[in-house]
């Protein structure tokens, strides 16, 4: 019987906007995330054109990574950890996106990252944009909307990839680059909110401008992989999705298509250009009935062509359910929510949790693409309790963990081709939706609180100790 293959890339996943704190260390820019302040599931952050002095801005210190990187890789190195996924922050390396040389400083801190984990044998695998931009971007053109960001970005690239050739073989382009389809996308991934103070709910959506900006990241995620594939042809390029599985609420054929059409806008559409180098079938039809037209340069469809990603990875949280009737159950979720499934428990943020929808997603997605693939996020966001005796008990993350394992496990059987699987923010960090620190994912506790308090010890959680015999036994001990 089939099982995990014996290179499995067992690991966590962070993003320096989410985990690295230093937000003007060494003359690191300010990137959208830094002007975000923190919130909570009944107060939606808000992203704000000026520093408010009454805020307070979670990203600034986050779980100080930049200065407890050597004790953080330890951790992960006891562990087991085989690979460790991390972003670079643009602002680190082009500190408004628009020098036309890099800073040094920035570049050498990734330096001596990708140093300490070669040092344990764990291979990085790199997000280039998770979450954030340059602010001075969104000034200049809007974020992505500006076809100028393209050119930033492909500077910020090649730089990166002639610097770290040598270090880092895994690449990812955009992180959960769908968020871009769902309005959240405005201030978490595409930066089209210049001018704009307000909760990151509230800003008011233009579907044009988020369309004509994905197009963008699509062009710019392409020139990213045809020039790796040119000059660097050791890299592995891939693409990062949220996915979220939407299950129509009841056979209803008119339940079945709503869903239908709900994954396919949200789920497929942009791994249908990443992965297969054109825009879907259906997308002519939902940008007609939106009013929506994309300005595009000659070349722009070649370049899709020419910049098909080599893998496939996504993060899975939980399914949602899609129905033509509307309905007051409804199921949260991080980019967008849907209806509640009787079948399915919820976390405390209401996000159902659906370990067999993994199974069935690897599924959907390899008979798709065939291509590999990699679970580069998957997790419980859970409130902690350090006990008296410093133990963190945390029996629901475990859990959580193992029957999604299980899942991945029996889709390994089924013949889809996975590498690997990065749990998110093995490290406790700051929520991406809320700007919490409550809400934790991590194996390791990071004693950081949502006022900002906090001594930034580290502790290991009990699914730290289980997460090692996971990795240990390639996946075969699980309880
Ligand atoms: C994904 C993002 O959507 O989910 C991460 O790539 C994010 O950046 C993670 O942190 C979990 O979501 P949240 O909102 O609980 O932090």
């Amino acid at each position: 019987m089939k099982t995990f293959r014996n290179d499995f890339l067992w690991g966590g996943a962070t993003a320096a906007n989410q985990f690295e704190g230093a937000w003007d260390a060494d003359g690191k820019g300010p990137s959208t995330s830094d002007m975000c302040t923190n919130g909570s599931p009944e107060n939606p952050k808000r992203i704000t054109r000026q520093w408010d002095e009454g805020a307070f801005y979670p990203s600034r210190e986050a779980s100080d990574f930049y200065h407890h990187y050597k004790e953080d890789i330890a951790l992960m190195a006891e562990m087991g950890f085989k690979t460790f996924r991390l972003s670079i922050a643009w602002t680190r390396i082009f500190p408004t996106g628009m020098e036309t040389e890099p800073n040094e400083a920035g570049l050498k801190f990734y330096d001596q990252v990708f140093d300490e984990c070669k040092k344990y044998g764990i291979e990085p695998l790199v997000t280039i944009s998770h979450y954030e931009m340059p602010y001075a971007l969104v000034e200049k053109c809007n974020g992505w909307e500006g076809r100028e960001c393209i050119g930033y970005f492909m500077n910020y690239c090649r730089v990166i990839f002639e610097h770290y050739q040598n270090k880092v073989k895994y690449w990812l382009t955009f992180n959960e680059i769908n968020a871009g389809t769902m309005p959240m996308g405005n201030v978490l991934s595409l930066g089209t909110v210049k001018g704009y103070t307000g909760t990151i709910l509230d800003f008011p959506d233009d579907p044009k401008v988020r369309y004509q900006a994905l197009h963008h990241q699509f062009v710019a995620s392409a020139q990213a992989v045809k020039l790796a594939h040119e000059k660097y042809p050791q890299f592995q390029m891939g693409n990062m999705i949220c996915f979220i599985t939407m299950y129509p609420l009841t056979c209803n054929p008119a339940d079945m298509l709503k869903a239908q059409q709900e994954m396919q806008m949200m789920n497929w559409f942009c791994s249908d250009v990443q992965v297969r180098g054109e825009y879907p079938y259906y997308a002519d039809r939902y940008f007609e009935e939106h009013g929506i037209q994309i300005r595009m340069e000659e070349g722009d469809l070649e370049l899709l062509k020419e910049g098909c990603v080599d893998f496939y990875t996504f993060s899975y949280y939980m399914s949602n359910c899609v129905s033509e009737k509307p309905s007051e159950e409804i199921g949260q979720g991080n980019l967008t929510g849907g209806l509640k499934n009787p079948y399915l428990q919820a976390s405390e943020w209401g996000w159902q949790i659906d370990p067999q929808g993994l199974r069935y997603t690897l599924n959907e997605i390899y008979s798709r693409y065939q291509i590999p693939m990699m679970v580069v996020e998957n997790g419980l966001g859970a409130r902690d309790t350090v006990e008296e005796d410093g133990s963190i008990n945390d029996t629901y993350r475990i859990d959580y963990m193992r029957r999604h394992i299980e899942q991945m496990k029996e889709a390994v059987r089924d013949g889809v081709e996975l590498w690997g699987y990065t749990p998110w923010g093995c490290i406790d960090l700051v929520s991406a939706s809320t700007g919490e620190m409550a809400k934790r994912y991590g194996l390791i506790y990071v004693d950081k609180h949502d006022d900002g308090s906090g001594t930034l010890k580290r502790r290991r959680k009990q699914s730290f100790y289980w997460y090692k015999k996971v990795i240990e036994s390639n996946g075969e001990e699980l309880d």
